[in-house]
């Protein structure tokens, strides 16, 4: 699977002859002037919750590309009022399988409002299982036990992980949730992109690597495979 990261919490993922983006915030983001969104990919895009550090672009990349959004209802609900109907509802701890592959939208400890204000629904964040590989993105999460979950059902390829603090995890809590989740191998996402959220990069890995767990730091517009 190859991972290419956008900046702040979004990433694309290619599997199974399909790309699917996540969370796309890339035109508001000063850290990512250098990508160009009318350049990138998408069959699927997958929302974990409403805030605009995670929709801001959906709807101009959806529209370009017709590729479907995937999110909670009321996400996915928003959007239709805009007049973009290639859309799937989920709700937390409901799967559905798409031609890619099975997605699991499952728990995250936040909150979710869209951008003008209106209800966004509860957050979450996504298992994908396919027969490439399988893999979870947390969203905007507290660490939580209900993590073990996930790891007891799913063998995972990799996790993206926030790790910037002040708003959901930071590095000793994602730490931990590699843990609950039994992933070595974790993308990190949701740091540096404002103040609050800065953090030490050799620290952080350090962190991970006294914990047995490789930390992927990618640079915007870099990809990896996992
Ligand atoms: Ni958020
Ligand atoms: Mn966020």
């Amino acid at each position: 699977m190859k991972v290419t990261y956008y900046g702040h919490a979004c990433f694309s993922v290619q599997v199974a002859g399909k790309t699917l983006l996540f969370d796309p915030f890339i035109s508001p983001n000063a850290l990512a002037n250098a990508i160009d969104i009318t350049t990138i990919a998408a069959d699927y895009i997958l929302l974990s919750h409403g805030h605009e550090d995670h929709v801001a672009d959906a709807e101009m990349i959806a529209r370009r590309t017709g590729a479907m959004i995937i999110g909670n209802f009321e996400v996915v609900s928003w959007f239709a009022k805009k007049g973009l109907a290639k859309l799937h509802p989920l709700n937390t701890g409901g799967a559905f399988a798409f031609d890619f592959g099975r997605v699991k939208f499952v728990n995250a400890l936040h909150s979710s409002s869209m951008p003008d204000g209106s209800y966004g629904g509860a957050p979450g964040g996504f298992v994908v299982e396919t027969k490439a590989g399988n893999f979870y993105y947390s969203g905007d999460t507290a660490l939580t036990l209900d993590m073990n979950l996930i790891g007891e059902a799913t063998k995972l390829n990799f996790a993206a992980l926030c790790i910037g603090d002040n708003f959901t995890m930071g590095v000793e809590d994602a730490i931990k949730a590699a843990d609950f989740i039994r992933c070595d191998h974790i993308l990190g996402v949701h740091y540096d992109t404002f103040p609050p959220i800065v953090i030490d990069h050799a620290e952080a890995i350090s962190k991970f690597r006294e914990a047995e767990k490789y930390l992927h730091l990618l640079s915007i517009g870099a990809a990896h495979e996992f």
